[in-house]
């Protein structure tokens, strides 16, 4: 991989992970990367690094700008190791460099995960730290995505080094946003938020007022393409993810055994089609929840439906209300729904855990025991087009 000098003396010496297909439950159909950025000045500086088993390729790409024992600093923006588990290698090489990373979380993690024998140096938000004719200010951003989260900004170079904070899984040999599709990157962008920074919408709205009021040029993530050319567009997208805001427009999940729920979940499409509102409906069966989260994010109402398996909803479905659980979409209007042939409890389940989610529900949920005839079908629809 050829490293790209992004402006002049700052280079990216990250790696592709071509292949990564699941980001510990998240489906990465397009891969990802872990960027990570060398600045050659009188101090020579690594922002952020990539996952251990990738360390030698790091190594190797630093080595095509300078000898990596002449590294510096070593600037830890995050803990999670899909940014600092080359750590400890370079600093193994790098016997001088010092690892700079927020107080109080980041160096915690960083002490969990590496010990305490490294050199580290802890920095408050709003520090600066001078590596020659630049400076590089750090500023905290907690919860985007972990309670150590800093961004680093080198105003001399109006560059924002973001790390999650903007990022995409997406493995691309040419790293800018211009040289890429703006409509595929954008909907990993979006993809990336909602599976990723959802739960920290609040956090996210303060971090970008922050971020509005520095002068940048370029947004280089630790994920996916720099932003250049669509910097306002990518800002924009995060002020309209994370507002909180829902669109009107529905989400209807099932999973059936012998096409009950099925049934049910169709008639619940045809009432939002005839009050002509976007709907989403998937089968769980054949729909990763993680692209199912990417409709949710913006989705007013959720429609959750399961027949009754040994006494409990399906494991598909459980598997989803867990998932959005986690991420705690907001301002969400909920409803349960399901076939059932004896016990019936999956559907007063899925009810509960939507209630979990803190979504308002909107009705009692919806039973029909075995198979729904044509007029059960038509209450049902009639009754959520009187919900809606
Ligand atoms: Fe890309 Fe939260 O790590």
């Amino acid at each position: 991989m050829s490293i790209l000098e992004i402006k002049k003396g700052i280079y990216n010496v990250g790696v592709e992970d071509w292949n990564l297909r699941n980001f510990h439950g998240y489906s990465t159909s397009r891969g990802t990367s872990y960027n990570a950025y060398l600045i050659i000045d009188d101090k020579i500086t690594l922002i952020d690094t990539v996952k251990k088993h990738f360390s030698e390729e790091l190594l190797k790409n630093i080595s095509e700008i300078v000898d990596p024992e002449k590294i510096d600093y070593i600037i830890s923006n995050h803990v999670e190791m899909d940014h600092s588990g080359a750590i400890p290698c370079l600093a193994e090489k790098a016997k001088n460099a010092i690892i700079v990373t927020s107080d109080p979380n980041g160096i915690k993690g960083l002490e969990a995960h590496y010990g305490k024998k490294l050199n580290y140096m802890v920095v408050k938000s709003g520090e600066e730290l001078t590596i020659g004719k630049r400076k590089l200010v750090f500023v905290a951003t907690p919860m985007v995505h972990w309670p150590d989260n800093m961004v680093t900004y080198c105003p001399e170079e109006k560059i924002l080094f973001s790390n999650d904070a903007f990022g995409q899984h997406y493995a691309s040999n040419l790293k800018m946003d211009y040289e890429n599709n703006l409509e595929v990157i954008y909907e990993e962008a979006k993809k990336y938020y909602t599976n990723i920074v959802m739960p920290y919408g609040m956090q996210t709205r303060k971090a970008l007022e922050i971020v509005k009021s520095l002068d940048i040029d370029i947004i280089a993530p630790s994920h996916g393409v720099i932003w250049k050319e669509n910097i306002k567009g990518i800002l924009e997208k995060y002020e309209y993810f994370s507002n909180d805001i829902p669109e009107e427009e529905a989400v209807i999940v099932y999973d059936s055994m012998w096409n009950s729920t099925k049934k049910m979940a169709f008639s619940i499409l045809d009432a939002f089609t005839k009050k002509r509102i976007k709907t989403y409906i998937f089968d769980l069966k054949v729909n990763d929840i993680s692209d199912i989260m990417v409709k949710v994010l913006k989705a007013k109402y959720i429609i959750v439906g399961s027949p009754t398996l040994n006494n409990n909803m399906l494991p598909t479905v459980a598997a989803l209300l867990t998932y959005m659980r986690g991420l705690a979409p907001k301002n969400k209007k909920a409803l349960a729904f399901g076939s059932f042939g004896w016990g019936g409890q999956s559907i007063g389940q899925v009810n509960e855990e939507l209630k979990k989610c803190n979504m308002e529900i909107m009705a009692d949920p919806i039973k029909i025991q075995y198979i729904p005839t044509k007029e059960q079908l038509e209450e049902i629809e009639k009754t959520i087009q009187s919900l809606i």
